[in-house]
């Protein structure tokens, strides 16, 4: 029988993710199903459930279910465990279902190996501090940058992020004002601000000639993020197609021991 596997969020008939599956699989030679499969998020617990029990290999998850599914699963990643949230989940032949976090592996992958972005000794700024930004601490810190800021409309947030992740390295958090006459090497907008076509409000003079932009949303034209960098003078503005098909590699490495090469793939999705 052919393994199914899926991606599970809501809304999710926009999801890129079955078509990334079923290229991998063509690639790799692997014969599976991959299906979007919109959930609720009151009816999440119970359409876990009766996907595992029906069978299911693999799930990705997506939003809004990532944080609540790490406290429905048997078992975290010590990666799923940090970020507070699984993007990926794997049933075993006994049923037990393991949540891991390709996220922020994802990511790194696409900063380093695709776009040759460098991050040890330089300045990086994440704008926001929810969900997405502690998916994404852990490997940035591990890239020994010369200094890692996280800005937040609440500030509050961010601090308590620094406490949280101290471990791993220092973070510097502070407000969207405090950033004036700061220069960064890259920032990362990881707010939900796009959604509503909104821009986070910082100063835009912390973008100058050098300084790379890269947005974790992405969308078929330029965000809004992308296109107010690009008006600052941004060096580079990159939106997270990239990182999308990379956190799906990973995920397609769990499930099926293989690493397809993201490159083809990645040629199908708008830069
Ligand atoms: P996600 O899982 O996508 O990270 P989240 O945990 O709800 O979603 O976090 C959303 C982030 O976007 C937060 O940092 C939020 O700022 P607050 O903590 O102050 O709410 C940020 N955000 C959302 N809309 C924003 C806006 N219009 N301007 C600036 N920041 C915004």
């Amino acid at each position: 029988m052919t393994d199914r596997y899926g991606v599970i969020g809501h809304p999710i008939a926009h999801s890129k993710s079955p078509v990334i599956h079923q290229q991998f699989a063509s690639q790799t030679m692997q014969e599976l199903s991959y299906e979007a499969i919109d959930i609720a998020p009151d009816n999440l617990a119970k359409k876990l459930n009766t996907l595992i029990d029906s069978g299911v290999k693999g799930l990705n998850v997506t939003v809004p279910h990532k944080n609540a599914i790490a406290n429905l699963v048997d078992e975290l990643s010590e990666r799923a465990e940090l970020a507070g949230a699984v993007n990926t989940i794997s049933i075993d032949r006994h049923g037990g279902v393991v949540g891991d976090n390709t996220d922020g592996v994802g990511l790194y992958r696409d900063l380093t190996d695709n776009l040759d972005i460098q991050l040890a000794d330089r300045n990086l700024l994440i704008l926001g501090a929810g969900g997405a930004t502690r998916g994404i601490i852990p490997v940035l810190l591990d890239a020994q940058p010369a200094r890692l800021c996280i800005a937040n409309r609440t500030v509050q947030k961010a601090v308590d992020l620094a406490e949280q992740f101290v471990a791993l390295g220092a973070i510097t958090p502070c407000r969207f004002d405090d950033l004036h006459g700061l220069h960064f090497d890259l920032i990362i907008n990881a707010t939900s601000a796009g959604l509503t076509g909104e821009v986070p409000p910082f100063p835009g003079s912390v973008i100058d000639a050098s300084t790379v932009c890269y947005d974790l949303s992405y969308s078929m034209t330029d965000t809004p993020f992308c296109i107010w960098a690009q008006q600052q003078g941004a060096a580079e503005t990159h939106q997270g197609w990239g990182m999308l098909v990379e956190q799906a590699a990973e995920s397609f490495l769990i499930w099926h021991g293989v690493r397809p090469d993201t490159r083809p793939v990645r040629a199908l999705l708008p830069a």
